[in-house]
This record gives structure tokens, sequence and C-alpha cells, in this order.
């Protein structure tokens, strides 16, 4: 209603009117809009065996049946939202029935609503089976996978959170070549971490309007501290691009946003994974809060020809032998083309109403370089 006035000033404007006494309810990590001599109280995140008693506590008022031990550890709710999840599995608690999996239920879909209007839950994601990367980028991702699964462990059990300044979120930089496995890989993560993973749309979350962009980012980042999801920002240069030099006033508040990120992600306890084809393009001050970066590299030719193999199922119909080591070495292409080129391949073979062959992935390939119409001296793809 403030129209396209700072909402901030019009707050502060209407709270001196008021003669009264006032309680004001804001976010953490909120400026207050009030002045000086005022009482505030900060309501803390609940740790998790505070949220072990809320559970019990909730659970057997409502003389409800399920898993608190679980439910606690999952999630990073408060009391309200302990109590409004049990309250609505309520009337389907039939006496003695364990109800875990409609509170999970009920609280995931309250977070997709939350996520909802900027970020899509991902629903197929991929297995460790699929993927073809150097081994030390699997290292990489194990230890990736192990910093979230020994998190407790490490921070609370062992006391480490007591020594390190840092929060205990984990965000992880992709970078490398389109079509290398970057968003492939964060599925896989999501998956053996038993996660949600939600794309965050960018375009749609960056709002020219002043201000905008940073409260559907805190949205989404309050949203995902509750736990059980992985955020995954994809193109992430858009949003964490090097500060620009201020020359008009958008580029301000360009960097107010920026400003805001760095903030929310040295407090972020949640897991978010950034991908980028120029890592060079992120600004550096975000480079030193990422607890995590891989760089995915271009497939050399002996994975190229794991690559093809991968992207042919064993029930696709095939006749003769299948070149895959010539196509590997003749076309430098990354999984994502690759992959593109058999699907293309097998849907030519099956328009000839034959079983796929050599000259269908030929074929296939030449098409895609085609369509890519960048052809260069190498045969590579920029
Ligand atoms: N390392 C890989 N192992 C197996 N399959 C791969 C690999 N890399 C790419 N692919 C195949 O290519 C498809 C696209 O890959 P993906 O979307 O993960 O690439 P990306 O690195 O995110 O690319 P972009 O930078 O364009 O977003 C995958 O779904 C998969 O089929
Ligand atoms: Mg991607």
């Amino acid at each position: 209603a403030f129209g396209e006035r700072d909402d901030r000033e019009a707050t502060v404007e209407v709270l001196r009117a008021h003669p009264g006494p006032l309680v004001l309810v804001t976010p953490p990590d909120h400026a207050t809009p009030l002045d000086a001599g005022h009482v505030s109280i900060e309501l803390p995140v609940l740790a998790e065996s505070a949220r072990l008693d809320v559970w019990r506590g909730a659970l057997a008022d409502a003389g409800v049946i399920s898993k608190p031990e679980l439910l606690a550890a999952r999630y990073r709710l408060g009391p309200g939202s302990i109590y409004r999840a049990v309250a609505a599995t309520l009337d389907r608690a039939v006496s003695g029935v364990d109800v875990t999996a409609e509170l999970e239920r009920y609280i995931r879909q309250t977070r997709d609503a939350r996520l909802g209007q900027h970020a899509r839950r991902v629903e197929r994601l991929a297995t460790w089976d699929g993927l073809v990367l150097p081994p030390d980028i699997l290292d990489s991702l194990r230890e990736l996978v192990g910093r979230v699964k020994h998190r407790r462990t490490v921070f609370e059990t062992w006391g480490m959170e007591q020594t390190m300044a840092t929060s205990r979120g984990l965000t992880a930089l992709f970078s490398g070549p389109p079509g290398t496995g970057k968003t492939l890989v964060a599925g896989v993560v999501a998956r053996e971490l038993g996660l949600d993973l939600y794309q965050i749309d960018l375009s749609k979350l960056m709002s020219k309007w002043i201000g905008e962009t940073e409260r559907n980012l805190a949205a989404i980042f309050d949203a995902a501290e509750d736990g059980q999801v992985i955020l995954l920002f994809d193109e992430a240069d858009s949003l964490f691009a090097k500060r620009t030099e201020v020359r008009s006033s958008n580029d301000r508040y360009a960097n107010l946003e920026v400003n805001y990120l760095l903030q929310r992600l040295d407090t972020f306890e949640g897991i978010a994974i950034l991908t980028t084809n120029a890592s060079s393009s992120i600004d550096p001050a975000f480079k030193r809060r990422l607890s995590f970066r891989l760089s995915f590299p271009f497939p050399d030719e002996e994975t190229r020809e794991e690559l093809w193999r991968v992207h042919l199922p064993p029930k696709l119909p095939t006749q003769g032998a299948l070149a895959l080591d010539k196509l590997a070495h003749k076309y430098p292409l990354s999984g994502g083309y690759i992959r593109n080129a058999c699907l293309r391949a097998a849907f030519l073979a099956a328009q000839d109403e034959t079983p796929v062959t050599q000259h269908h992935l030929d074929r296939a390939v030449r098409l895609e370089y085609a369509e890519l119409g960048k052809l260069s001296a190498s045969g590579a793809i920029d």
C-alpha cells in the first residue's frame, strides 16, 4: 500500500505516529524500523534437542503417534509450525497408527508453497551409476556428501562449531563447460542424501523492483533452512556476478543485492549448489564464502566413449557393431551433446523402422553440430 516509496521509510513514519504501545514482529536479521529506546526480544531457532521436546509435547497433547526423534532431526521448525503440522494430521490420525508419513507430507507441502513461486522441485534425480566422471571428481563428490551426512557429529558432538566462526551451511560451486554434468550431479547428491532438490528460477526471482529480489531470496533461503532441501542456482552468474562499478542507480541496487547475499550466506544453515559456465565471473567475495568448489572438466576421448555407452540403454535395438570409440575420437562433445545425439539417433532409427546403426549415430551427431552452427576447425563446439 506504500506504492513506490521505500517500505522502510513509510513504516518508520507510521510507527512514529502511533501513540500507544507497539509490538513489532520481524523476520530474523531484519533491521528494526524503530527509533532507539525499544525493547528487542530475539526468539532463537530451536536446537534439535529443544525441537524434540516440542514434538513430544505436541504429539502427546494430540494423542498422536509418530517419530519425534526423526522429525526433530530432519526439520528445523519452530514450535508454531510443529503444532500446526500435528493439528493438520489430527483428522487422519486413527488411534494407534503412526502418522510420520502424513506429517512429513504436510511439512513438505508447506515448504513447497513457500518455495513454489520461484523454485521448482526436480522430480527425476539421477543415480551414481549413470555418472561418467574422473575418479578425483568422484572423490570430491563423496567428500561433499560426507560433509552433509556428518554435519551434526563434527559441529555439535565434536564441538567444531565452538572454534569455527563459520555457519554450518554448505554452499558448493560447480563450474565447467556446458553439458559436463553439473546439474546432473546436483540431482545425484540430493538423491544420495535423501533430500529434495529445488531449482531456483533466477529469471523469475530477479525483479526490476527495488528490494523485491532481496525479499524473494530471503524467502527462499529461510524456507531452505527448515531442512531436507538442496537449493540449486543454475547459471548462478546472473546473481553472483562481480559487483559492478556504480555508474547508474541500477548498479547501486544490483550491488545492494550482492551485499545482502553475502551477508545471508554468512549465516545460511542450509545447502545450496551454484552452477556456472564461467567461474571467473563469480564475485571473489562469494567465492571466499563457498564451502566447496568443484570444476567439471571437458571429457577426454576415453570418457567420451564411456558417455556414449551410458546413453545407449540395454533395451535399445542395435544392428552391427557400433564404433563408439570412433565417435569419441572424431567428435569432441560434452555429455549433454552426446545425450542429445543418442536420443536423436534413436528417433532416426524409429523413423526408419530399423534398429540403431552406426549410420544413425553419425547422422545424429552431424545434425546436432549443424543445429549448433558452430563447427570450429577442431570440430569442437564452443
Ligand atoms: N559426466 C556425465 N556423466 C553422465 N552423463 C552426463 C555427464 N555430463 C553430461 N551428461 C549428460 O548430459 C545431460 C546434461 O548434463 P547437465 O545438464 O548436467 O550439464 P550441465 O553441466 O549442467 O550443463 P549446463 O552448463 O549447460 O547447464 C545429462 O542429463 C546427462 O545425460
Ligand atoms: Mg546445468
